[in-house]
């Protein structure tokens, strides 16, 4: 029990360990001791503007479940804590059933610092998770396409979930699920050889661009000629008929057979014109794409020069895509591409059937979720080909059996949200755990401002290249203006450079519900002022300078007597911070339960605020005497650990200097 508990120690509350958990847990008991209800359980929320305190006590629920008057009951919790020795609670004030209380900046914030400062870069953690394994699905970007900033978002996004769940006790496995399998490669393998220059692909300054350029060729080339064949089938078939055009004949008898099966119709009812149309489109295969089918047949049968030049393309994209992470600091625990469930497809499909979740359908392998409201998911074509769904099956049966993971969590796009759903569901419907468990975290688009759209299909890609060349720039310009001696030391500088860029990035994504479309703009994300990453990180280097200037160690600042040292925290700054420094454990938990890194930046910069009050209303270095210097100094080092404590779960650096 926290520090007011002595009188409820008997009933069997747990014993949290931090003040702000300590404090709504005993209040809780207390309410459910008063109320007489077993479970109840109450959260402590902010008090609203213009009402003195802290925290509120939301009582009216509890009340109406006790069948009491919601008055009386935060009356009677009020005679109690007020009666209540050794409490943090300052005052209390009462207004018919809303009670509100402030607390002692002093006690609480003792204990809390000590805690901060002994804790250091644990503080705020908590065994939420017990080990439980989860992998994260996340950036798997895909080969011979540029990454796109889609995939930037995924990387950074599920960086920061990955750390989120580290400090709440699961363990982690941040899986890179490359796009590295698929008939596109047999496309590109065609072009490559029809178009391509592998000594000018492997030498050029953006191979990865002329990969993709590459395959965007082959797709135009493929509706041309496709165009083209189409139109020379049709002009013959209306002129010698049907029998006239190979296969033609045979491909309209198909489809009618399949309409008259699936309408449950006569063949006299069938619209004999969009027949032909649709059978025309079936038999006008162009030369190329016929050739692309045949390169991913020698692809998967091992064929020795599809294997290599496939390895190029993978081999040439990695390059590029380890550059951006290493910028990013990223790491991956596995990179398991699409390719490696590659021999694990045949058991996935054979589970699949097995297990009663698919049927066969026109020699395919489907499975119907029309129930549900998911459509219908294809498994395996009627050729035997497999798919994106295929493959990401295998996947998740291989995390649940060899990696021995409880849930995965994929950080993708919204707009594989359907095809999460039908993933999971299917998983359900074979009977494995890790169906229900798992989560789709998806983001919104995200556009510059131009409104330019991200879609890698038809190369409108922006460059990422450009956006991180860009940040670099303008963080370089604003350096220069802030810090001139900074910026002369070089070394320093660029790192300082990357730090501010790389944060102003990740804040962008993280601390925005990434639920919503985004606009990126590098005005917003490198302005100093406002809501981004480089505010709060030039606070904790204020704090941090602050320390420095005071020559202070950080035994000093654990110096049991500056410690207790009494009534100190007098201004509202410092209570304001005292507060906040406490809720980090709990706005920590909150970031966990619902997957959002939000939760913790928008954290970090009201924490950052009240900081930037502190520093500049409160006298610190100047101090009347040595003991209130020295209660300063730790509150500020205590909100130099919880910024960057915070920021690291955001995966965001703190700088020497700025
Ligand atoms: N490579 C895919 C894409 O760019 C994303 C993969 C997401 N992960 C997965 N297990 N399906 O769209």
């Amino acid at each position: 029990m926290g520090a007011m508990g002595v009188e409820y120690e008997s009933m069997g509350e747990s014993s949290d360990k931090y003040p702000f958990l300590d404090l709504e847990s005993d209040i809780s008991t207390r309410i459910r001791h008063i109320a007489g209800i077993p479970n109840a359980t109450v959260i402590l929320t902010p008090t609203p503007k213009g009402v003195e305190g802290d925290y509120g006590v939301p009582v009216v629920n509890v009340a109406k479940q006790a069948g009491l008057n919601p008055t009386e009951l935060s009356g009677k919790l009020a005679d109690e804590l007020k009666n209540s020795k050794n409490s943090w609670i300052e005052s209390i004030t009462l207004e018919g059933p809303y009670l509100n209380f402030r607390l002692d900046a002093n006690t609480y914030g003792q204990k809390v610092i000590n805690q901060i400062l002994e804790m250091g870069a644990n503080y705020g953690h908590e065994n939420i998770g017990h080990d439980d394994k989860v992998a994260i699905d996340m950036s798997s970007p895909n080969i011979a396409k540029r990454m796109s900033i889609a995939h930037l978002r995924s990387t950074i996004i599920g960086d920061s979930i990955a750390n989120i769940l580290m400090a709440t006790g699961f363990e982690v496995v941040k899986d890179n699920h490359i796009g590295d399998w698929g008939t596109q490669f047999g496309k590109l393998i065609v072009a490559i050889k029809r178009w391509g220059n592998e000594d000018e692909i492997a030498n050029s300054s953006d191979p990865v661009g002329v990969l993709q350029d590459l395959y965007v060729k082959f797709h135009d080339e493929m509706d041309k000629e496709k165009a083209f064949q189409r139109s020379e089938f049709e002009t013959q078939a209306k002129e010698g008929g049907a029998e006239s055009v190979p296969g033609l004949s045979d491909a309209i008898e198909q489809i009618s057979q399949t309409i008259m099966k699936r309408k449950k119709i006569a063949r006299k009812e069938l619209d004999q014109e969009k027949i032909l149309q649709d059978a025309l489109d079936k038999i006008s295969e162009s030369e190329l794409e016929k050739e692309g089918r045949e390169w991913f047949l020698k692809l998967e049968n091992g064929d020795q020069e599809a294997r290599r030049l496939w390895k190029l393309c993978i081999d040439l994209s990695m390059k590029e895509f380890e550059q951006i992470y290493d910028f990013l600091g990223v790491k991956f625990d596995v990179v398991l591409g699409e390719s490696f469930y590659e021999d694990k497809l045949q058991d996935a499909v054979k589970e699949v059937k097995e297990s009663g979740a698919g049927k066969t359908s026109d020699g395919a392998l489907i499975v119907d979720l029309e129930d549900k409201n998911l459509g219908v998911a294809m498994i395996m074509k009627s050729d035997g080909a497999s798919l994106y769904m295929t493959r990401d099956i295998a996947t998740a049966l291989y995390r649940e059996k060899e990696m021995k993971a409880k849930k995965a969590i994929y950080v993708v796009g919204e707009d594989q949200k359907l095809y999460f759903q039908q993933l999971f569901e299917i998983l359900r419907r074979m009977g494995h755990p890790i169906g229900a468990e798992s989560a789709h975290v998806y983001f919104g688009m995200v556009s510059l401002p131009e409104g330019k759209k991200m879609s890698t299909r038809k190369g409108l890609v922006i460059l990422l290249k450009d956006v991180i060349e860009e940040g670099i720039k303008r963080a370089r310009v604003i350096l220069k203006e802030k810090n001139p001696d900074l910026y002369k030391s070089e070394k320093l500088r660029n790192e300082v450079v990357r730090q501010i860029t790389v944060g102003a990035m990740k804040w962008n994504d993280l601390s925005q519900d990434p639920k919503k479309p985004i606009v990126f703009d590098w005005d917003k994300a490198l302005n100093f002022e406002g809501n981004s990453a480089p505010y709060v990180q030039y606070q904790a280097v204020r704090a941090n300078k602050l320390l420095k200037d005071a020559g202070i160690s950080k035994e000093d600042l654990e110096n049991p007597e500056s410690k207790d040292a009494p009534r100190v925290y007098q201004s509202e700054a410092e209570h304001q911070l005292v507060i906040a420094l406490a809720e980090f454990p709990k706005v920590l938990t909150e970031a966990q339960a619902n997957y959002t890194p939000s939760r913790i930046a928008n954290y970090a910069f009201d924490l950052a605020k009240k900081f930037s009050a502190f520093y500049e209303k409160v006298s610190v270095l100047k101090a009347d005497n040595k003991s209130d210097m020295l209660a300063r100094l730790r509150l500020a080092a205590a909100t130099l650990q919880v910024i960057t404590n915070s920021l690291a779960l955001l995966g965001i650096e703190v700088p020497e200097v700025m």
